[in-house]
């Protein structure tokens, strides 16, 4: 119904700040989700703890300000340390106040973070409410014993250092030199909502809206779970709209406590307008709940908005990847989410102008090693760009993942990032990890396995995606059946060993194509380091990178079959305090295999990229 501009939604007052170290309760970043959602932006307050001491001087329960920083939420707390120290880790406390909005007559509040790096244990009023481990997924509390009239004190206590079994690892290597992952940034990195419940919550709201070919109406599908928070049994009926059209529910009687998905009758939408890169038109679904229970008559209780497309993707019989039938070619590019002094904290515009960076690059499909953070997804999405999804199964030991509890946390990753961003458009494929063992032991295939079914419980509609090393002598490793998606990362003559010599891309491509003929092939990182100026026959300087990306494209240029090909990175970022990355002259802990320098400054490579991609038909290809 509506085509959006890239709207930046600002951070707009909605409740006055009361303390000093109050929160202001300020308006979603996201525009997708139940209402009743408040952000706690305003004033938190920052206590480093090196020494551990928090837990047993009970700081959930500090009362005044002396040693705490006043500071805003998102937050990476070691920002600008990059210390070997600062990348292990250490904990760190936060602390809000906040009053509930003037307008809270409702039964029960949640606190919805978006992200916190990496363990984060949550206090409000000095009593415990939960704890949470994971970097990169959004997790929901319930403020059981919040203050309805006064002021709520909210601690949170953050401990960034990783294990070997966490998304990403940590890892040692033989000189006890940390490693593992990327940039280790610490904190609440991404917004936290207090958000309203009645006596119905939208637990999940899954929308699948599917083209069935030219000039047919499309078909529509909503899921909804709705949980009774209540200690009466309520009769729950969804109801709602898909732009424009009512979709039929019926109801359903729920138990104080349980939840039920109630699915609609399938809507078949009538002349659809379909999204793509090219015209990312999105539509309006709006939901709401209505609760009738002992006592309470029919009142509606919850609703829930977002903005969807119409589209298919899915891999062909002659393993091409296709969007909306149309077979694609796509170039793309590759992000952390790491700027200047802030690391992970981005703001709404640092996000607009990261995809206004990667269109103008002529890319249209974004990776990164984690989830991105929601806005972005939905940014992507009116501004049609394709997100390869993937989550931080990065890199694990194969011992590790030999671990069925471990295992069942990679795949547990997998799960919460299908459910928290199943609704976008441009999500195109569900990537369950990146370079595990490229021989695929035993345990890795069963985490392929497990993985994929996962995703197939939950999303029939898009394709499963894998990254692994590009190793020639691994073309053709038996286990990587359940996937629809291959991605190859592609360090050949960059990096030694067996991908020594860059004359062997193109065989192994082959190779790859010829093994997996029904899985649709995307090289998912090519990239080589430059921070110099230099002879092209030298690594690291901007004249040899640019020859890498010239001979990379060119090859990929020959492979008609190719589904894709990212570039690894749009721009620099911090990975590890040893890093190297083949440069022979490294300046850890930048990565800089980035088009972009870390500051901003585009290399010389940067048009050389942008001129095959803007030259690469990507969508529709023979
Ligand atoms: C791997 C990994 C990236 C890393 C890259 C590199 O492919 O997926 O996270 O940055 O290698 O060597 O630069």
């Amino acid at each position: 119904m509506r085509r959006l501009a890239l709207a930046v939604v600002g951070a707009v007052a909605l409740a006055a700040p009361a303390a000093a170290s109050a929160a202001d309760l300020v308006a979603p970043v996201t525009q997708d989700g139940p209402t009743g959602r408040y952000v706690l932006g305003g004033t938190w307050l920052l206590k480093r703890d090196p020494g551990d001491r928090g837990l047993a001087g009970h700081w959930e329960r500090s009362r005044g300000t002396g040693g705490w920083a006043r500071i805003t939420v998102p937050n990476a707390y070691n920002t600008g340390d990059q210390s070997a120290n600062s990348f292990i880790g250490s904990p760190a406390w936060y602390r809000t106040d906040f009053r509930l909005p003037s307008s809270a007559a409702s039964p029960s509040w949640r606190l919805y973070f978006y992200a916190v790096n990496y363990r984060a244990t949550v206090w409000l009023n000095g009593k415990l409410v939960g704890e949470h481990a994971g970097g990169f997924e959004p997790f929901e509390l319930p403020l059981a014993d919040v203050d309805r009239r006064g002021s709520n004190r909210l601690v949170v206590r953050v401990d960034n250092r990783r294990l070997p079994t966490d998304f990403p690892p940590s890892v040692f290597t033989n000189e006890d030199v940390p490693e593992g992952g990327w940039w280790n940034y610490g904190g609440i990195v991404r917004e936290v909502e207090l958000r309203r419940v009645d006596r119905l919550e939208f637990e999940r709201v899954s929308v699948r809206a599917q083209p069935l070919g030219a000039g047919a109406p499309a078909a529509i599908n909503v899921k909804v779970t709705l949980r009774n928070v209540t200690r009466d049994r309520v009769r729950a009926r969804p109801a709602g709209t898909f732009g424009g059209r009512a979709l039929r529910f019926g109801s359903v009687v729920l138990k104080p406590g349980r939840a039920k998905t109630l699915r609609a009758r399938q809507l078949s939408y009538p002349s659809p307008r379909l999204w793509s890169p090219a015209g990312p038109y999105l539509y309006s679904v709006a939901l709401s709940a209505t609760a009738t229970s002992r006592g309470h008559p029919a009142a509606v209780v919850g609703r829930y908005r977002l903005e969807t497309g119409i589209r298919s993707i899915a891999v062909g019989p002659d393993g091409r990847l296709r969007l909306n039938g149309q077979a694609l070619n796509l170039r793309g590019v590759a992000i952390h989410e790491d700027l200047p002094g802030k690391g992970p904290a981005l703001t709404s515009a640092d996000r607009v102008g990261i995809l206004a960076a990667v269109k103008d690059l002529g890319a249209t499909l974004l990776r990164a090693h984690y989830p991105l953070h929601p806005q972005m997804q939905e940014l992507a999405d009116r501004a049609g760009i394709l997100l390869w999804s993937e989550v931080p199964v990065y890199r694990m030991a194969t011992h590790y993942l030999a671990s069925r509890t471990v295992r069942a946390a990679a795949v547990e990753e997998v799960r919460q990032d299908v459910l928290a961003n199943e609704n976008h458009p441009s999500v195109i494929v569900w990537s369950i990890g990146n370079e595990l063992d490229g021989k695929l032991p035993v345990p890795v295939r069963a985490y392929i396995r497990q993985a994929a079914g996962a995703v197939r419980a939950l999303d029939r509609s898009r394709p499963v995606a894998m990254s692994l090393f590009g190793h020639p002598t691994l073309a053709c490793r038996p286990g990587l059946e359940p996937l629809d998606v291959i991605g190859v990362n592609d360090y050949f003559g960059w990096y030694g060993g067996d991908v020594t010599v860059r004359d062997a891309l193109s065989p192994y491509l082959d190779q790859v194509r010829a093994c997996h003929p029904r899985q649709a092939l995307i090289v998912s990182e090519f990239g080589a380091e430059a921070n110099r100026i230099g002879p092209v026959t030298e690594k690291g300087t901007y004249a040899f990178q640019q020859d890498f990306v010239r001979y990379h494209l060119g090859v990929f240029a020959q492979k008609p079959w190719l589904s894709g090909a990212i570039y690894w990175t749009l721009r620099e970022f911090l990975i590890t305090p040893t890093w190297t990355g083949g440069n022979p002259r490294p300046t850890p802990p930048l990565h800089q295999k980035g088009l972009i320098s870390y500051t901003g400054v585009p290399k010389p490579a940067y048009v050389d990229v942008q001129a095959a991609y803007r030259a690469t038909p990507q969508i529709g290809v023979p």
